[in-house]
């Protein structure tokens, strides 16, 4: 009965608003157009009074919200939010620099709005009659003409001594633009610094234009004004509201789950891989200031996506190429999340320029900690080694089972496992890895993929069975036997030869009953030196479907070891014997 009294009231409410404000009432362009409501007003059917000077918005016949700026400069509205006080808008026809030269936001309520902790910058158009893309430029095909193509480039890189270095001679300077965001091109934010409503909206109120008052001036007002005039009326009347009031409720119940929604979907989408220009990466990396490291792939720069989120930013090298590792990386890693996969934070395809950004892990790579030939102190402990262990099984554990598509990785290998602030591992560098269905048992292959000492058999040869989600188990072992031995499977540096294949040596071992004796500190060391090693040879068995899959290989990891059974000699048909 509580319920349904302040459903009473919320219905009450409802039809207060109507009565009272009912030419400023919420309205909309299209069906998916944002809510429009004070300081916006639809001028071509609500009065001034509805909304603040500059705010005035109209409908496109296509039912798109548009605003109109200073200069006639008119540009469609995707969003509004009232709280953060922001729109998000872009051009109609696509072509912002016809626009741009005219767009001056002083004489606006709005100023441009920039992400993370970027700050506006000056660019320079370009007319170039030779196709002059580099990685900092970047084209505008709905503004060239035949013959003639126009670049947008940081006004920075026209300062350069060197300018002709940069090809640009075929090109004259069309106009220069400052202070904008460097996403200008794709769709933008704008926010407004009066009227300030956010503080009426945080505390779930309204805000309107002081009615008597010379000076466009605000005040809040409650929805609810006035809530308790309608109660007077008769018992009839209640149960008539009642019932009106369970309509409104299950209508709010719905407005709730909506506005839910929402907030998931806002969410999901800061969480996806944002694109950024090549001008974003040499800000993040504050113009390629801390190397990181070096590789066949391209290099790795250190970066700061605001004060909080560094960064790794990886420049591919080989952009001219077709892209496919490009597109790879980002389609893979684009809808994956696991703790123990390193998290894609936004990608560059800027002309040639192609980069990934990563979330930076301080630690490095695992490779660095199991190697220990330089600092021999860097030993991590086999209770650490365990949990890492078993982190990078589920790793693969979840590429594998966890998502839509199966995820296979065929570069499983130390020097790909990064270590975050609590060593916990994260499955990094997906350029080689191929999507496929659940249900599909083999992924055919036209070439060798991965790293030598880490290959499935089958993967180098189809005579020993078919390629498929064994091969990564496969990597998988070699890689925990390099932990166990902390060194190299094949390592040419060790002259006893007796040591020469660790793998087989440790099989041998444990084959007839002896202790592995391998880096003992604590009591139960060598019973996880133990366990890491029978599982590890579980996983290197020569053939595929010999092979646990990585769920077994997790139960393997979890359980206390002293159940596990010995594997079959995973060398008995290489060996010659
Ligand atoms: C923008 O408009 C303001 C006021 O209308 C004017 O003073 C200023 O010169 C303009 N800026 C540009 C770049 O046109
Ligand atoms: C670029 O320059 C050519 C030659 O001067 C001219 O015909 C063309 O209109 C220019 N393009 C733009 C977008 O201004
Ligand atoms: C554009 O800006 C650059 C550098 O800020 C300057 O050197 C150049 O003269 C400007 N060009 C025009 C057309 O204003
Ligand atoms: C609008 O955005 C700019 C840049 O992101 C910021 O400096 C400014 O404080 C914002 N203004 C308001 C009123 O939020
Ligand atoms: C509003 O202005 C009118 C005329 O200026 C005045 O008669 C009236 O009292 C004012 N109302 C309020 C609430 O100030
Ligand atoms: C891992 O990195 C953190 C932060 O840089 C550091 O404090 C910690 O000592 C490192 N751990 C190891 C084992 O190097
Ligand atoms: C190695 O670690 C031990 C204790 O764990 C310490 O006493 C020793 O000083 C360390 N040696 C070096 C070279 O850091
Ligand atoms: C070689 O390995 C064997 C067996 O592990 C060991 O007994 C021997 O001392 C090692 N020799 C050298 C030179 O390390």
């Amino acid at each position: 009965m509580l319920l349904s009294f302040i459903c009473f009231l919320f219905v009450t409410i409802f039809a207060e608003v109507g009565a009272t404000t009912n030419e400023c009432v919420i309205s909309r362009c299209g069906h998916h157009g944002p809510a429009i409501r004070f300081p916006f007003w639809l001028k071509d059917s609500q009065p001034d009074h509805c909304g603040y000077p500059g705010f005035q918005l109209s409908c496109t016949e296509k039912h798109q919200t548009m605003i109109e700026l200073p200069n006639s400069v008119k540009l469609l509205v995707k969003k509004i939010n009232y709280k953060s006080q922001e729109i998000q808008v872009h051009d109609p026809a696509d072509c912002l620099p016809k626009q741009l030269s005219d767009l001056n936001l002083s004489a606006s309520p709005f100023q441009f709005k920039v992400k993370h902790d970027h700050s506006l910058q000056d660019i320079t158009l370009l007319n170039c009659s030779l196709p002059a893309n580099r990685g900092f430029m970047r084209q505008i095909p709905c503004s060239s003409v035949p013959g003639y193509q126009v670049y947008v480039v940081d006004s920075y890189y026209t300062l350069f001594h060197d300018y002709d270095n940069y090809d640009l001679l075929s090109c004259s300077k069309m106009y220069n633009i400052s202070s904008v965001p460097n996403d200008i091109f794709e769709h933008f934010y704008l926010n407004w610094s009066k009227p300030i409503c956010r503080n009426c909206e945080a505390d779930g109120k309204r805000c309107r234009l002081k009615s008597n008052s010379t000076e466009p001036e605000t005040e809040c007002f409650i929805i609810s004004k006035k809530a308790q005039g309608p109660m007077v009326g008769s018992f009839l009347l209640v149960l008539v509201v009642i019932m009106f009031y369970r309509v409104h409720c299950t209508n709010k119940l719905q407005r709730e789950n909506q506005i839910k929604i929402e907030k998931f979907l806002e969410d999901y989408r800061a969480l996806k891989p944002s694109r950024y220009s090549f001008a974003d990466i040499k800000k993040i990396t504050n113009q390629f200031q801390d190397k990181l490291g070096q590789g066949g792939y391209g290099t790795v720069y250190k970066g700061k996506l605001s004060n909080e989120v560094l960064v790794a930013v990886k420049i591919l090298s080989n952009s001219k190429g077709n892209g496919e590792e490009f597109i790879n990386e980002v389609r893979t890693m684009g809808r994956i999340h696991h703790v123990n996969v390193v998290r894609l934070v936004g990608f560059c395809a800027d002309g040639f320029s192609r980069a990934l950004i990563y979330e930076f892990l301080p630690n490095e790579s695992l490779e660095k900690f199991i190697f220990s030939t330089t600092i021999k102190n860097r030993s991590l402990g086999w209770k650490k080694l365990q949990d890492i262990a078993l982190g990078i099984a589920k790793g693969i554990e979840y590429l594998h089972q966890g998502c839509d598509q199966r995820i296979l990785h065929f570069d499983i290998k130390p020097h790909n496992i990064l270590l975050d602030h609590h060593l916990n591992p994260k499955i990094s560098d997906f350029g080689l890895a191929k999507l496929c269905s659940k249900e599909q048992s083999t992924v055919s292959m036209t070439a060798a993929r991965g790293t030598m000492g880490y290959i499935a058999p089958e993967v180098l040869s189809r005579n020993f069975g078919h390629v498929s989600y064994k091969s990564d188990v496969f990597s998988f072992g070699m890689l925990l036997l390099e932990m166990v031995g902390g060194r190299k499977n094949i390592d040419v540096t060790v002259d006893n030869t007796s040591q020469l294949y660790f793998p087989e040596w440790a099989y041998n071992h444990l084959d007839q009953g002896e202790e592995l004796h391998i880096r003992i500190e604590k009591e139960g060391d060598d019973k996880i030196a133990k366990q890491l090693t029978i599982v590890g040879l579980w996983c290197i068995q020569w053939y595929p479907m010999d092979r646990p899959p990585m769920k077994a290989v997790v139960q393997m990891l979890e359980g206390e070891g002293d159940s596990l059974t010995m594997p079959p000699n995973p060398f008995a048909s290489t060996s010659p014997t």
